[in-house]
């Protein structure tokens, strides 16, 4: 395990979180987005996770390194009565994956989340992603179904399977 310190991201990061997201946009299907996403775009998104609200923003850092990951609580969905709710997102820089990055943002974010008033974490994986279904069980997250090919990418069409946490 790399030791990093998980901290509240700030405007100097979206360069980098940029970068990491990136990566994954254009190499693989962990994320359905197709284009890579602008700084100007990031910075915009970056200002949707306030620090004193339940949208959060952290990043992993890696002294003398940088930062070298993210997570995130994003609305589940816009309707103001899912606001007990929130999705999460996190993403590790793809040559630092396996060391326990993924799981020390986690727990910091579940952390800060104990402050918030909310009922349900939703989590999103695009199949196959070993990894990611065992970072979301460490934290308690359970199956709740798999929508099968409903989206493609590279050609081909790929699952999601959500997952739920119970605060
Ligand atoms: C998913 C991701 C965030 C996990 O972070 P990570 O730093 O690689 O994972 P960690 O090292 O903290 O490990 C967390 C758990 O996953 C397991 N794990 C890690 N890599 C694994 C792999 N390749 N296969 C199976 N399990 C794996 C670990 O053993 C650990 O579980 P344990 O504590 O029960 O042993 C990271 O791999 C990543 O960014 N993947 C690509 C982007 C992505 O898929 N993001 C999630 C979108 S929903």
């Amino acid at each position: 395990m790399i030791p990093v310190t998980v901290r509240y991201a700030e405007l100097k990061d979206v360069p980098s979180i940029t970068e990491i997201y990136n990566d994954y946009v254009v190499y693989t299907t962990s994320t359905f987005d197709v284009t890579p996403k602008s700084v100007e775009d990031r910075t915009a998104w970056y200002y949707e996770h306030p620090r004193d609200s339940r949208y959060k923003l952290l990043v992993a850092e890696q002294h003398a390194v940088g930062v070298i990951g993210f997570t995130a609580t994003s609305p589940f969905r816009p309707k103001e009565a899912y606001r007990s709710s929130v999705e999460t997102t996190v993403y590790v820089a793809r040559n630092m994956r396996s060391r326990g990055i993924g799981a020390q943002l986690y727990q910091r974010l579940f952390d800060e989340l104990g402050e918030e008033d909310l009922h349900r974490a939703y989590a999103c994986i695009s199949l196959p992603n070993p990894a990611s279904l065992a970072l979301h069980e460490k934290f308690d997250f359970t199956p709740v179904g798999i929508f099968h090919e409903a989206g493609k990418k590279f050609g081909r069409y790929v699952s999601i399977q959500w997952l739920e946490k119970q605060f």
